[in-house]
């Protein structure tokens, strides 16, 4: 499958999916404290995507069995909630979602403080979300994606943390994942042509150490190999005339 170009239409439907998700993430990390379970997460998100007219894009999706990727200090992404699992002061905690409203997709990681954290943590949280930042800089027409991804790798290496590089961002719509594959770090070649229309899920996933990473028995759940904390962010974008639009932010959150 080629790249797709969205028509206005479908445009509208991904800004109203991502408004959606916006809040979703907005209303989740209010809840992030001590003592609640990765499982009381899963379950707040999916009500409130359910009670926005939604599904939830992950719940079932090859398989995946919850609702929001609920991912703690080493876990890097797709960790699977559980009622056994209760976050601590001093945890950070990675929370991806996906949002289907009216046949489109909407894709987004926010990564939260639990209490009190590290010097360490902060930053790697914050240098998480900025890179994303750097990246979106080099999404403009004529372009090309791999700006982005050397944009992303460069801002996190310059602080010493390690982008990981078997997993990427991608290209989104009526779709979860579609063409194209956005890596966080600069690969051969300088990737496709970026042209207005173009949806993307804009994704770094930041090691504090070394970028290697395992996947556990469970399947799903990728941890750091050194056992380093990692942080995620995301957002969808799209490519404009001019700067790329946010769409899984609401205006009074950026
Ligand atoms: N944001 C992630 C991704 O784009 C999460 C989806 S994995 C799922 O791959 F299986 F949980 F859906
Ligand atoms: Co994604």
């Amino acid at each position: 499958m080629a790249i797709t170009i969205k028509s206005n239409r479908e445009i509208s439907l991904m800004r109203e999916a991502g408004k959606i998700l916006a809040e979703v993430h907005d209303k989740l990390s209010e809840i992030i404290t001590p003592g609640i379970t990765t499982m009381d997460i899963d379950r707040k998100g999916y009500e409130l995507i359910r009670k926005a007219g939604c599904q939830p894009s992950f719940l079932n999706y090859e398989g995946y069995p919850a609702s929001i990727c609920v991912s703690v200090n080493d876990e890097v992404v797709h960790g699977i909630p559980t009622d056994g699992r209760r976050l601590e002061e001093g945890d950070i905690v990675s929370l991806d979602a996906g949002v289907i409203w009216e046949g489109y997709h909407s894709d987004a990681a926010r990564t939260h403080a639990v209490g009190e954290i590290s010097e360490e943590s902060r930053t790697l949280i914050e240098v998480t979300k900025q890179s994303f930042y750097e990246g979106i800089k080099k999404a403009l027409p004529g372009n090309h994606l791999h700006d982005i991804s050397a944009a992303i790798q460069n801002y996190v290496e310059s602080h010493g943390f390690s982008v990981v590089r078997d997993l990427v961002g991608h290209g989104i719509g009526s779709h979860l994942h579609e063409e194209p594959q956005v890596p966080n770090y600069k690969p051969v070649g300088r990737g496709p042509k970026l042209r207005p229309g173009m949806t993307l899920a804009i994704e770094p996933m930041v090691n504090a150490g070394d970028w290697k990473i395992w996947i556990l028995e469970d399947d799903w759940t990728v941890v750091t190999r050194d056992g380093s904390k990692s942080a995620h962010y995301e957002n969808t974008i799209l490519i404009t005339e001019g700067e790329p639009e946010i769409l899984s932010l609401d205006c009074m959150n950026v």
